[in-house]
């Protein structure tokens, strides 16, 4: 793993390891605000409360028996994936220089978010579903628990879970055991690990993390922002990356197999991948992977003949709506460095 921070534990796999359909859990990349918590299963409850008809403190042997397991591939990705590449562009100063690993896909098993709510009775005015974490970040002032919220008509939707397994094994402490929330499409901090409480409101959850993560404009200062100053983020933005060949890779010149990972974000799929080996000179369509679910990145590979000498290899991804990335980092920088969706670069020597 390439570790950026250890304290909290902030890391991302080689490249390369995404090439798998499901990432391994050893491999899997970790995004942490605070120390991971150390939780008694046992004594562990998840509260239900806000505007339901009746609270709810379940335990994770309730969930399972009172609600019908559900399993589903998704993948999770962090707004902040790319972000390395907007700092080439111009400086991010106090954020992890995630590269194009800040994503993972696993097989998920457990509980419909839906099928909860509707046990406690969701009222109808309740228009956010608001998770809160056990974990505490020293990012706010005063330390808080992690958290935030979406909209009630995604969290009850069918591919929202309370998961409790990934991959067919049980949930990791370092992603989120014994219960966390995916919620798949969106970006990676509004599935919480650690789940404990799920609150029902009129409004979007006031945790810190729930505007933190949004689009400033690039003229604004993140030190002083207030939290209506930005765009909150949701669904993930139409996204690729190149996995193979390695960045700043020596290769021989002819023939080279490119590979890499797109995903579209919310209920879209990835329509059509070009590649260029001459950064934009020419292009090829990749033969990119059905879709398994919406929720699930589709790799794609295509085989292209690379020049003598130094050249860029590009990226770009077009969406089941027509909609393709933007050319350029510089569009999209902002000054915490999120949702960088701008077409994938990547520099490579070939020799003779
Ligand atoms: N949940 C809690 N409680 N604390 C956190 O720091 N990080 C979020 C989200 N859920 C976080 C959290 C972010 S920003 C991401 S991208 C994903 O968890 C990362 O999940 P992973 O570490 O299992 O890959």
């Amino acid at each position: 793993m390439l570790v950026h921070e250890t304290e909290p534990y902030n890391a991302e796999p080689p490249p390369g390891a995404l090439l798998a359909q499901l990432t391994p859990l050893d491999t899997f990349y970790g995004r942490n605000h605070g120390p991971i918590p150390r939780i008694d299963p046992a004594r562990w409850r998840l509260r239900v409360d806000g505007l339901v008809d009746h609270a709810l403190e379940l335990s994770i042997d309730e969930l399972r028996r009172r609600f019908p397991e559900r399993k589903l591939v998704a993948t999770l990705q962090c707004a902040g994936n790319r972000r390395a590449d907007l700092m080439e562009f111009r400086d991010i100063p106090g954020q992890v220089p995630w590269g194009p690993a800040a994503t993972s896909t696993a097989c998920w098993s457990g509980v419909r978010l839906a099928d909860v709510l509707a046990s406690a009775g969701l009222r109808r005015e309740a228009a956010h579903i608001a998770f809160t974490g056990t974990d505490v970040s020293q990012q706010t002032d005063p330390p808080a628990p992690f958290g935030g919220s979406v909209p009630a008509a995604k969290a009850l939707s069918d591919e929202v879970l309370l998961a409790w397994a990934m991959n067919d094994e049980p949930l990791p402490a370092a992603h989120g055991a014994p219960l966390r929330v995916v919620v798949p499409g969106w970006i990676g901090a509004r599935s919480v690990k650690w789940l404990q409480r799920i609150t029902a409101r009129t409004e979007p959850s006031d945790n810190y993390f729930q505007t933190e993560y949004s689009i400033l404009p690039p003229e604004a200062d993140p030190r002083t922002a207030a939290p209506g100053d930005g765009i909150t983020l949701g669904p993930i933005a139409l996204h690729c990356a190149i996995l193979q060949p390695d960045r700043d890779a020596r290769l021989p010149a002819g023939p080279t197999e490119v590979t890499g990972y797109a995903l579209a974000g919310e209920d879209r799929t990835v329509a059509r991948v070009d590649v260029s080996p001459d950064n934009g000179g020419s292009w090829t369509h990749a033969d990119l992977d059905a879709p398994e679910n919406p929720w699930t990145w589709q790799h794609w590979r295509t085989t292209l003949t690379l020049p003598a000498g130094e050249t860029e290899l590009l990226a770009r991804a077009w969406d089941s709506t027509g909609a393709v990335e933007p050319e350029s980092p510089a569009t999209v920088w902002n000054p915490r460095g999120y949702a960088n969706n701008s077409w994938a670069g990547l520099h490579v020597t070939c020799h003779t």
